[in-house]
């Protein structure tokens, strides 16, 4: 859960490097460091805190080397100290060594190494890497890094510099991302492209079990084996802007804001069945595999775990088909029963989250075939499924999912139009209808985002409240779970999201003028219910602030602040029912003063367990 950076080529690498750590901040923001070539020596500096301590600290010590590598770390073994820092060196000085990952035969290896002889200057799993290259350096850093590669357990993308090969990076991945981008003159490494992006177009993505060694005439990509490895360049068509903030205060704000036309993306043009046949039909999966399927298992963490469960109703409701919604941390370790038969659908916006990726490859080895749905072109979890549905919802860089959820209950919804058209469970007219309502979305969308404005006072009316319930009922029931999340998450507010039927079960007894319930109004049979259940709440002293169409009555009438939304088909209301939940957590946020892009605690990738 860390950002890699590398450059060589003619310029000082540190003007590369530290702009690259900072659109990289998004992967760990617990301590940055940077290593570069100089005067036939290492030279390397690093810093616990933001990116803006170590920008501070080189500010004071010019780097003139023009081959360097830079990380930013989200701390798993070891504080966040500058010790602890990347990038780490042997006990020569000879090596230094950046690393995403996680080994986990670090400390067997740490006892021998140091049996050995070798010193350890920090407390990470990463340094036993070095020390591994150290000892295996006969004069060919690609080969004692590959067999120092060839001890370790666990996961790594790694770069390392070595004093006596001073032309060179030489990297490599194992369930961790990387990738090269080629210049003329000069070579990139990233995690990640919008890190090279402002520099070159052209990408070569790292697979498993491969390495890359950049000089400035070029890039040979080999196998960890040592075979080599020939691969077109891919060429990456996100424009740079579409990686900043585009004059909104935050980039939260901005993709919360960009939804109708992420969603459009999704939808990518008509919706109509044969539209829906073709796009389907081309994503990796035999149409007759998909027509056969007898069970559905979604398996995704956080944010994309509630759009599996949107999905999930969506599944069961159009297709028939009895979907189960697995958290893919427990998923991993379970004993799923899993065959040919299950279609197992992996939901992930980054495509690199750790437990998501296992429980692919958990299904792929049971035979399951796996469905990826996920926004990052090229990223772990497509490359390790059978088929992928991308979102398109474009770079998402606020820690909060906002975008990316929205594109994925599309996705989710599409799947399940086109499995219950495929299988004859659904009927043409009620296609036809759910088809619609996801061609409206973009326009519903920008009408919840208009009020925006009310969501603002809203925050400023609740902000004190002690305790949030979220509560919804069917399609919003995730719903509901996501509010929560998002206000936990961003805000730091006590927040639980709840099923409004189960309040009476026990967390009534919390209902006190201090606690606010924000209740997800569901248009069909739970509309009435979910009036019942705001009653109670407001018999009880609690407040409510309901999510509701601003021509419901019934709503208004028992809430205290009304978030209006538009009235779509139930099958799409998560989809615009959750937009005014994305804004009061931003807007509660920044009233709390809170650090809205980077919260504490949080990366935006969990690539590690
Ligand atoms: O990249 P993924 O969609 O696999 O990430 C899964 C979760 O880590 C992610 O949705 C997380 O819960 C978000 N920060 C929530 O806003």
């Amino acid at each position: 859960m860390c950002g890699i950076i590398g450059y060589v080529g003619p310029r000082p690498a540190i003007e590369v490097i530290l702009p690259g750590l900072r659109r990289l901040e998004y992967r760990g923001y617990d301590s940055a460091g940077v290593a570069v070539l100089e005067g036939g020596e290492l030279q390397y500096d690093r810093a616990p805190g933001r990116l803006s301590v170590l920008e501070g600290l080189l500010a004071g010590r010019p780097r003139e080397g023009t081959v360097g590598v830079g990380h930013t770390r989200w701390a798993t073994h070891g504080e966040p100290t500058e010790a602890n820092a990347h990038p780490h060196l042997d006990c020569t000085g000879r090596f230094a060594l950046v690393h995403n990952g996680i080994i986990e035969n670090h400390a067997v290896l740490k006892d021998r190494l140091v049996r050995e002889g070798h010193r350890f200057g920090s407390y990470t799993d990463t340094e036993v890497i070095v020390h591994l290259v150290e000892s295996s350096y006969r004069g060919d850093l690609e080969a004692a890094l590959r067999a120092a590669l060839d001890e370790v357990e666990g996961s790594f993308a790694v770069a390392v510099l070595c004093r006596d090969e001073p032309d060179r990076i030489v990297a490599a991945r194992r369930n961790s991302p990387l990738i090269v981008g080629l210049g003329d003159g000069a070579q990139y490494l990233a995690s990640d492209v919008p890190a090279i992006l402002p520099y070159t177009r052209k990408v070569l993505y790292l697979e498993e079990e491969e390495m890359a060694t950049l000089t400035r005439e070029g890039v040979a990509l080999r196998r960890l084996d040592g075979t080599a490895v020939h691969r077109t360049p891919t060429t990456v068509d996100w424009d740079m802007e579409a990686a900043e903030k585009g004059g909104y205060p935050h980039f939260m704000l901005k993709e919360i804001h960009e939804q109708p036309e992420a969603v459009r993306a999704t939808i990518g043009g008509k919706t109509d069945r044969s539209r829906l046949r073709r796009l389907f039909g081309g994503l990796g999966i035999e149409a007759e595999t998909l027509q056969h399927v007898e069970r559905v298992v979604v398996v995704a963490c956080g944010t994309a775990w509630h759009a599996g469960l949107v999905g999930k109703c969506a599944i069961e409701d159009l297709a028939g088909i009895p979907t189960q919604c697995e958290i893919a941390s427990e998923f991993r370790y379970g004993a799923p029963v899993l065959g040919r038969d299950t279609l197992v659908v992996a939901v992930t916006q980054s495509g690199e989250t750790a437990d998501t990726l296992a429980g692919v490859r958990r299904a792929r080895e049971a035979g399951a075939p796996v469905l990826a749905v996920c926004n990052v072109l090229g990223s772990s979890v497509p490359r390790a499924s059978e088929g992928v549905f991308y979102t398109h919802a474009g770079p998402e860089i606020g820690v909060a999912s906002t975008k990316a959820y929205t594109t994925q209950l599309v996705a989710m919804t599409l799947l399940a139009t086109y499995l219950g058209l495929q299988r004859g469970t659904l009927d043409r007219q009620r296609a036809g209808r759910v088809l619609r309502a996801v061609g409206g979305l973009p326009g519903a969308l920008r009408e919840a985002l208009a009020a925006d404005a009310m969501v603002q006072e809203c925050a400023r009316r609740f902000q004190d409240s002690r305790t949030f319930f979220y509560i919804g009922r069917r399609y919003n029931l995730p719903t509901a779970f996501e509010g929560a999340l998002k206000i936990k998450e961003i805000a730091y507010l006590h927040a639980e999201g709840y099923g409004a039927g189960e309040m009476k079960h026990g967390p009534i007894a919390l209902v006190d003028p201090g606690l606010t319930a924000v209740a997800v109004f569901s248009e069909g049979a739970t509309h009435d219910k979910m009036r019942s259940n705001v009653e109670e709440i407001r018999a009880r002293g609690g407040r409510v602030v309901a999510v509701a169409p601003a021509d419901d009555a019934e709503a208004a009438r028992v809430a205290d602040f009304v978030l209006p939304v538009p009235r779509v088909d139930e099958v799409v209301s998560p989809v615009v029912n959750v937009v005014p939940l994305q804004l009061l957590a931003y807007h509660m946020a920044v009233l709390g003063g809170r650090d809205v892009d980077r919260p504490r605690n949080l990366a935006k990738s969990v690539t590690v367990e």
